[in-house]
């Protein structure tokens, strides 16, 4: 007889990781990839790989330890934090179950008290911590510590607690937070340079993650009981010029979208000048396009809207201007049904 929970549809794979039950969920390893694709380009040796990891962690049904702990390295603006949104969109339907928290932020020792909450007889003790909350509302979560390098010592202390064991204690309550069915994700900026030289140096993969965890022990960017707890360390590149295109294409269609629009076509002129525009403002990355997209297109999809178009084209015309016109397919499409 089939295993009822044996059903990789979308509607049983979100009733599943949306329960407290503890089950088995099983990843449709091809449809995540495609999903992840759809938004972050340029670092498909991460994507397989994390989606492998995933899929084999979710199909157990018990774990000592979070499904996975995971670290994403790389220089700033290479899709670290669009990955791990990425993840949760697929897996948890929308990124609500997403726990981000900006490390830069728990510079100082209250950082601690805001994840875990305050002990009790303090102000605020009821309201517990804004990491133990929701994994005690939910414990299906993926948890994202952003920058870590940035974060105050303290705070480290609770990674360990958290990747080793699973486990945290709210202070105030005293309950106890079950990560072994959450996902957690740290980025960090940290050291790339020297990354960098040691993936040109090291070719064999296995020796590339030992050498920089190497390094990153000597140059004491984390504590070795840290680095020794984590499943992954996945090194994200820095992005070549065509991949950075694309990612402007991905911008303009999203752009688009919010304004109900739909994106047929756009001068690959116009990705070009976004790109450089892109340039100067940032050294590599693609921080900057969705501002850069946005204030290129943004007076013109008004327009479109305005004008009722619904399918659209994007262009300058002769004058230098950018022009949005009403795109070929809606045309074809509505000639067809005259
Ligand atoms: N590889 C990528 N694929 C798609 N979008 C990306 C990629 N890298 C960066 N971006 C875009 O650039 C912006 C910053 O990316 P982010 O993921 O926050 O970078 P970081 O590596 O610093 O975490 C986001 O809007 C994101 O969508
Ligand atoms: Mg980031």
């Amino acid at each position: 007889m089939k295993n009822p929970l044996d059903i990789t549809d979308r509607e049983t794979l979100f009733r599943l990781l949306n329960s407290q039950q503890k089950a088995t969920v099983f990843v449709d390893e091809i449809e995540m990839q495609q999903e992840i694709l759809t938004r972050v380009r340029g670092q498909d040796h991460v994507v397989e790989d994390v989606v492998k990891l995933v899929r084999q962690q979710y199909a157990k049904v018990t774990r000592n330890r979070p499904v996975a702990n995971i670290l994403f390295l790389g220089p700033t603006g290479t899709g670290k934090t669009e990955m791990a949104k990425a993840m949760a969109g697929y897996l948890y339907g929308d990124e609500s179950h997403m726990l981000r928290f900006d490390c830069s932020e728990f510079s100082g020792p209250e950082g601690k008290t805001r994840l875990i909450g305050t002990p009790t007889g303090y102000v605020g003790a009821d309201k517990g911590g804004q990491l133990t909350r929701p994994v005690l509302n939910n414990p299906k979560k993926l948890i994202l510590f952003d920058e870590i390098e940035k974060a105050f010592s303290g705070v480290f202390d609770l990674f360990l607690s958290m990747m080793g064991d699973g486990r945290l204690t709210e202070q105030g309550s005293g309950r106890v937070a079950d990560l072994t069915q959450s996902i957690i994700i740290l980025t960090s900026n940290a050291e790339y340079e020297a990354i960098a030289k040691i993936q040109e140096q090291v070719t064999d993969a296995y020796e590339q993650i030992d050498a920089i965890k190497k390094h990153l022990r000597d140059c004491k960017t984390f504590r070795p009981e840290i680095l020794g707890r984590f499943d992954r360390i996945y090194v994200f590149k820095p992005l070549p010029q065509e991949v950075l295109a694309e990612i402007a294409a991905i911008k303009t269609i999203a752009l688009a979208k919010q304004f109900d629009l739909q994106l047929d076509w756009v001068d690959p002129q116009l990705m070009a000048e976004a790109l450089l525009a892109s340039f100067k403002v940032a050294e590599f990355g693609a921080r900057e396009l969705e501002r850069i997209v946005d204030s290129m297109f943004a007076e013109a999809m008004i327009q479109a809207r305005q004008d009722g178009v619904k399918c659209i084209a994007l262009d300058r015309s002769a004058d230098g201007q950018i022009v949005v016109r009403a795109s070929e397919t809606a045309a074809l499409a509505s000639s067809a049904m005259t």
